[in-house]
């Protein structure tokens, strides 16, 4: 098993990366909570396959377990479900000591961490992760939270996990669709701070779409690397974090404007990092050849990269200016210099209304 840990003085924690290890949650949890009641917060496409699985596991382990299931989708990462599973963990009698698993991708984990972050003033939770999105991005980090009608994001908390159980053989009944959506987590990754992994990207296509174990475990731990590198130096978003938000403005601009329904997360992320790369490359901040290799790479992964040609961007900007980034009009844009390397640049929005243009 490889181990990455994030290193937040008495919230540090480990990343733990494995094939077939979701069955062992039980023991580790053993020897890392002292906790009673654990609830298994999950829907039911995840629970299916693994909910029963990880049930039994910690149930052998001596703790009880209270599966709480919950409607699948992002349009459900709402105040009303966390009231539902308020709802559940009282009636269960969970207390301060008890713990909390998310066990499915980024929704049911943003959704968990909120509900550990304000249940009794806060409990325990553990992440277990089982999109490409959430092993390498969500799960990390402790960014939790719910959508407001106005806006992705908009209620949330940073409440770091206790761990993060990552069992890479759960990818193999991701709809493959997820799984492109979460490479561009990892492409991102590769642009702002790992030309290496940017590389092995563009080399390596054929053998991670196949799932191959060896490349898997290479880009979810370098990927939690850099993420954990990020997080440990800037933990609430003051400085360094922001680079994580590469192709994200406009990312979550699409999303919004969209509805939440045309776009998976990673696919609205490819669209923003494209745009945002072609800026860099309008601004003189990177040549045309370097914003060449990252279409490319998003080309090569079947991700969109184009501004869809019916949008409101009107109503893109307007989100872009309520964006919690947003500053007196002004935004921070991360724009790449090279692969590998981004800055934050601020800027006045009306100065990306060309590169908004549908293709
Ligand atoms: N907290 C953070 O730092 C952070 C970072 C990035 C994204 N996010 C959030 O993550 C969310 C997107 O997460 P996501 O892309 O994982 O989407 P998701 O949680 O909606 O999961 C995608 C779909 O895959 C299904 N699924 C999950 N695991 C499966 C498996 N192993 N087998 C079969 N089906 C499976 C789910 O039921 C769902 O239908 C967004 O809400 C986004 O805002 C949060």
């Amino acid at each position: 098993m490889e181990k990455v840990r994030v290193n937040l003085q008495e919230r540090s924690y480990d990343i733990c990366i494995g094939s077939n290890i979701i069955e062992k949650i039980g023991p580790k949890l053993k020897s890392l909570s002292s906790c009673r009641k654990i609830a298994v917060i999950s829907n039911p496409a995840v629970n299916r396959f693994y909910g029963k699985k990880v049930l039994n596991s910690i149930k052998s382990s001596g703790f009880d377990a209270i599966p709480v299931i919950i409607p699948d989708g992002e349009k459900y990462k709402d105040i009303s479900i966390v009231q539902k599973i308020y709802g559940e963990l009282l009636k269960h009698r969970l207390d301060r000591k008890s713990a909390l698993i998310a066990l499915g991708g980024g929704v049911i984990g943003d959704i968990t961490g909120f509900a550990a972050s304000t249940y009794m003033r806060g409990i325990d939770y553990i992440q277990i992760p089982t999109t490409l999105l959430a092993q390498v991005d969500s799960s990390v980090g402790g960014k939790t939270g719910v959508n407001h009608k106005l806006g992705k994001n908009m209620i949330g908390t940073f409440y770091q996990p206790k761990l993060v159980w990552i069992d890479i053989d759960t990818l193999r009944t991701l709809p493959k669709r997820e799984l492109l959506a979460g490479l561009a987590e990892v492409i991102k990754y590769g642009v702002i701070w790992d030309a290496k992994l940017f590389a092995f990207l563009e080399n390596n296509r054929d053998k991670i779409i196949s799932l191959d174990r060896k490349a898997l475990t290479y880009l979810i731990k370098r990927s939690c690397e850099i993420k954990a590198a990020v997080v440990s130096k800037d933990e609430r978003e003051s400085g360094l974090r922001a680079i994580l938000n590469y192709g994200h403005t406009i990312g979550h601009a699409i999303e919004t404007a969209t509805g939440y329904r045309k776009y998976l997360h990673g696919e609205a992320l490819a669209i923003g990092m494209r745009i945002e790369a072609r800026l860099a490359e309008r601004l003189g901040f990177i040549t045309g050849r370097t914003a060449q290799r990252i279409k490319a790479l998003i080309d090569e992964y079947c991700l969109p990269s184009e501004m869809p040609a019916k949008i409101n961007l009107k109503s893109m900007m307007s989100s872009m200016q309520l964006d919690k980034k947003s500053v007196a009009g002004e935004l921070k844009f991360i724009l790449p210099e090279r692969i590998g390397k981004v800055r934050i640049q601020k800027m006045a929005l009306k100065v990306l209304s060309t590169d908004l243009r549908p293709a």
